[in-house]
């Protein structure tokens, strides 16, 4: 079941975040920053069984929305889980009528692109030496159900 992050859950994401992105991992104190500073951030995490798998956190600014944290612990990736929180995070955007949705991803990150790009995000530009260890990153986006232009154009 996905719903939304707790303080009480912070131990086992901060342990998650070492797991999955040991080059740069996201402390405690800035899932605390997001959950209670951050006006703009909406927190998710998909809990089996009493145990927290995966979490997203997305940002809706106005028109626009972003994936800034979206993880799937090791030993559940594969399983739907990943998409299942990308598809609470598009849901959510819409319903708030966002016209936009982005990302940015590590060239390198094929799983996480392949799910973008099943997911309707396209790459709209390279960032260049985005992460600190000098990966690019693509900036992926998706038009949304609020966006004018996409509707008049049919899509
Ligand atoms: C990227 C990530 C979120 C995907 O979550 P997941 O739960 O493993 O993915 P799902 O099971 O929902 O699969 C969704 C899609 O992801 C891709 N995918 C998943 N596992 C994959 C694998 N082993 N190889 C290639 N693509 C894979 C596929 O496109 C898949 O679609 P399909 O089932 O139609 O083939 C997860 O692998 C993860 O947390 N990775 C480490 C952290 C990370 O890189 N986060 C993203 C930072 S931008």
């Amino acid at each position: 079941m996905i719903r939304m992050m707790e303080e009480k859950d912070l131990d086992r994401i901060a342990e998650l975040e070492e797991q999955l992105f040991p080059a740069d991992p996201w402390q405690k104190k800035n899932f605390l920053y997001e959950m209670n500073d951050n006006p703009y951030a909406r927190l998710f995490v998909f809990e089996e069984n009493g145990t927290v798998l995966g979490y997203a956190d997305l940002w809706i600014m106005f028109e626009q929305a972003q994936i800034a944290n979206l993880a799937v612990a090791r030993e559940a990736q594969g399983r739907g889980i990943g998409r299942a929180l990308m598809n609470r995070c598009l849901a959510e955007a819409e319903a708030e009528g966002c016209e936009v949705i982005s990302l940015e991803v590590r060239v390198s990150n094929e799983r996480a692109i392949s799910l973008y790009s099943k997911s309707g995000f396209i790459k709209a530009a390279v960032r260049k030496g985005y992460y600190e260890n000098g990966e690019d990153a693509y900036l992926m986006i998706k038009p949304l159900g609020g966006n004018q232009y996409d509707n008049a154009a049919g899509n």
